[in-house]
């Protein structure tokens, strides 16, 4: 244990699985006690409540679609209710969809703006009203947003107002002490990316990186980590740790 969240309380929003597992696991590693929230995957959440607790910390698993404000603030009442307070609150979730403008319905816009726009502004809204002083607040976004390419107008178009949600919020909070940061990593290697690419798309994505490689979450858990403890300084920022990608 690092002890740098001793005492301290983070809520992961997407917390079961992937990078949001691995942050569960790194933040209880630093002494915090962790709320998982989990979508559809209990199975992922409940082992990721184990892995917290074998770590030497505690957890709970709170479901809830966030798309929903009231199942947002369901989750971070959950989280008081459990633990007594909250300091840390990472958003992970979202939605990827590659596809063109003109084959685009109105039911994937409206779902693809639900999960990546609207939950994420009421997840730091809600944290914005229930995070102690000194608290921080991380969101993720997508190298995508710093691109100029094709297929991605709904994801990273979904993504793209976490910017201004971040830079408004940080000075809005700022006079508690909240951090309010976005991490936007490049083509990150878990099962989110690869179904709406190619075999030939994922090599050209690689070879766009130093080290011809996707991100893997292991680059990225650390950023945040750092935000949340050492990296309270930074805020309204969003960070592009994407190991020199960039797209057509
Ligand atoms: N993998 C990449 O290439 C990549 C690159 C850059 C940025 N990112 C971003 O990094 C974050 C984590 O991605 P990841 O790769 O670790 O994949 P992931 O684990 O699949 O993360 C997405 C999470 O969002 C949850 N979710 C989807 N719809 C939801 C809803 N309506 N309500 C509540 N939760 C919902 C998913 O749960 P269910 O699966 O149960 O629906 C899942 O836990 C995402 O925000 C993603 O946009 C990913």
């Amino acid at each position: 244990m690092t002890g740098k969240l001793q005492d301290k309380v983070a809520v992961i929003g997407g917390g079961e699985k992937n990078l949001g597992g691995l942050l569960a696991t790194t933040f209880a590693a630093d002494g915090a006690k962790v709320v998982v929230h989990y979508h559809n995957d209990s199975s992922s959440a409940e082992n990721t409540v184990k892995a917290v607790q074998q770590a030497g910390s505690q957890a709970v698993s709170v479901q809830g679609d966030l798309t929903q404000v009231s199942q947002v603030r369901r989750l971070f009442d959950q989280a008081v209710d459990s633990f007594g307070g909250i300091d840390v609150a990472v958003n992970t979730t979202g939605m990827v969809l590659r596809k063109p403008i003109l084959e685009t319905t109105e039911e994937e816009y409206d779902q693809m703006f639900g999960i990546n726009a609207k939950a994420a502004y009421f997840f730091i809204q809600e944290a914005g009203r229930r995070l102690n002083d000194y608290g921080k607040i991380i969101s993720l976004g997508t190298s995508l947003l710093a691109a100029f390419t094709d297929g991605y107008s709904t994801y990273a178009g979904g993504k793209a107002p976490l910017e201004h949600f971040t830079r408004a919020a940080a000075k809005e909070f700022a006079d508690r002490h909240i951090s309010v940061n976005t991490v936007a990593p490049g083509p990150m290697d878990t099962p989110f990316f690869y179904p709406q690419e190619t075999p030939e798309r994922v090599e050209f994505h690689k070879s766009m990186a130093m080290g011809n490689q996707l991100t893997r979450i292991e680059d990225i858990a650390p950023i945040i980590e750092f935000l949340a403890t050492d990296g309270w300084w930074f805020t309204g920022q969003t960070m592009f740790p994407n190991g020199g990608y960039t797209s057509r």
